[in-house]
């Protein structure tokens, strides 16, 4: 009986939990099923008429004009035809000025929202004008829209059935989508995940088990994990005073990818990793406290860009270096006025337990930079409720001294469909961290709390490391849906750092 249940377990956790259609691609539509249709022109519906039949094609010509569908960007009709072959038809505006990567996105994003709530078996899609790259990014925004997270839902329905692409370039677009794009979303949908899962399952050591799960098999990437006692051997003071108020012991979880030059210096990227973040003995508010269970989302999204790249086989070196910790009150717990010694030696005065991320990540940027020497370090952390105030779902707040690396980080988000808005870092933010007892103090420094937040990392940055920080608050959790992010986790981030490190390499 023991055996069976062991087995049941096992099966729940590794069955598909989250049920999304799986993406295709074929040179034709079978007889049956729905249609999504990107138009351009509402005078041109030939690439449907060519699937549905000239008699169908005419009556939905009609439709459509009755329908008052005008094919601007974004805008969608649904026409139920009643016919036998696609009863249920969607059009999807494509507009008339030039589709972009981020516009096949979103076309398939929507493509990928209606195909979930379609009850049809089949669903196929239809993009004139796509060559075979276009209709990759289509495939990838579909995947991205349609996602979400039913794990514990007990009535949550299978999806089964596909979501196909029909297009001449079926083979040529299938290749491309399996050589890259279906593992950018499989990683963006693994992120997700992580950030929706509570913080009862998912703890410093269930993330690292999830990485090592999610990296099997993987060839060139090796996973290495600090414990509790090789940290207090390095010295991470800092990270290690958050990890006492917890009984969860802390990780610090180290993925590299080595598909580039042997020897040559990696990106690393270092996630704040706090499994839950109630503020600690400077305890937060129970209002909307249940959220700050996504407050490792930067540790997802560096361990999952990493996961993409490597599964893709990118030419690039790369790390991601994730401290995993969770910020709980209990008896051990570090307090308001405690002093903590970082790895690098600076000593800091804690004046708010709450703001733990910059704790983290001092010493894990710190390690980073003695282990690897990078050519390039980024931090992605949900480090402030100040950014999400500045800048809200629109843009994660971006920090960096240099202004050639803040455009590399601007450019790689744009393209990424992950905007970034640069803040600044003023040397006043550094003189108000100065503390009377400490070296500097984590906290009370001033109203700029962005950048007050990014200084203090960078007091753990050296002047001749190539650096950039991105605060995520806000854009790691969507109040409002995009084409390609349903409300919840966003896994924002991986896009953008897949993006930046493939950049470094050509
Ligand atoms: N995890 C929070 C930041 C946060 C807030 C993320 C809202 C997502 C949504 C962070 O650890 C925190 O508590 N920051 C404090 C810093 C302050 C004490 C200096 C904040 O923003 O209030
Ligand atoms: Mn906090
Ligand atoms: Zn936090």
């Amino acid at each position: 009986m023991r055996n069976l249940l062991f087995i049941a377990v096992v099966l729940a956790c590794i069955a598909p939990a989250h049920a999304q259609r799986s993406i295709d691609f074929a040179e034709a539509a079978a007889p049956d099923g729905a249609l999504i249709a990107g138009v351009a022109d509402v005078a041109d519906l030939s690439a449907i008429k060519r699937v549905i039949g000239p008699e169908a094609g005419d009556a939905l010509a009609r439709a459509v004009e009755t329908a008052g569908f005008d094919a601007a960007r974004g805008a969608t009709a649904q026409l139920l035809t009643g016919a036998a072959r696609f009863g249920e038809i969607h059009l999807i505006g494509l507009g008339e000025d030039e589709m972009r990567a981020r516009d096949w996105e979103d076309f398939g994003g929507r493509a990928g929202g209606l195909a979930r709530s379609s009850k049809a078996e089949a669903v196929y899609v239809l993009a004139p004008g796509a060559d075979a790259e276009d209709l990759a990014d289509a495939a990838m925004g579909a995947a991205l829209g349609q996602y979400s997270f039913d794990l514990y839902k007990s009535d949550a329905s299978p999806v089964e059935g596909a979501l196909t692409f029909v297009s001449d370039e079926a083979g040529a677009a299938g290749a491309r989508y399996d050589g890259v794009e279906r593992h950018l979303a499989d990683a963006v949908i693994w992120a997700r995940n992580m950030q929706s899962e509570p913080a009862n399952v998912l703890y410093p050591e269930e993330f690292v088990r999830r990485a090592r799960a999610g990296f099997q098999g993987v060839a060139d990437v090796s996973i290495t994990v600090l414990n509790r006692r090789q940290m207090e051997r390095l010295g991470m003071g800092a990270l290690l005073g958050v990890a006492q108020g917890s009984v969860r012991p802390p990780q610090l979880l180290v993925v590299r990818y080595n598909g580039g030059a042997a020897g040559a210096a990696p990106v690393v990227f270092a996630g704040k990793g706090i499994t839950f973040d109630s503020g600690g003995i400077s305890l937060k508010s129970n209002s909307g406290m249940w959220l700050m269970k996504s407050d490792m989302t930067g540790a997802a999204a560096v361990t999952a860009a990493v996961m993409s790249l490597a599964k893709s086989r990118a030419p690039v070196n790369v790390v991601a270096v994730a401290p995993l910790v969770e910020n709980m009150p209990d008896g051990g717990a570090q307090r308001p006025g405690d002093v903590v010694k970082t790895m690098s030696g600076l000593t800091v005065e804690i004046r708010s337990t709450d703001a733990e991320g910059r704790l983290v990540l001092s010493d894990a940027v710190w390690y980073a930079q003695e282990e690897f020497k990078p050519r390039l370090l980024v931090h992605v952390a949900t480090l402030t409720g100040s950014v999400a105030r500045a800048l809200s779902d629109e843009y994660a707040g971006l920090f960096a001294r240099d202004d050639s690396i803040a455009a590399r980080l601007t450019a790689a988000g744009d393209e990424a469909g992950e905007d970034l808005w640069r803040l600044p870092l003023h040397p006043n933010h550094d003189r108000q961290l100065v503390s009377p007892i400490a070296d500097i103090k984590n906290s009370d420094a001033g109203s700029p709390g962005a950048s007050i937040g990014a200084a203090f990392i960078g007091h753990f940055v050296k002047e001749q490391t190539p650096w950039a920080g991105l605060d995520i608050a806000g854009v790691d959790w969507r109040e409002e849906a995009l084409p390609t992010v349903p409300v919840g986790a966003s896994g924002f981030g991986v896009r953008l750092l897949d993006r930046l490190a493939r950049e470094g390499a050509e």
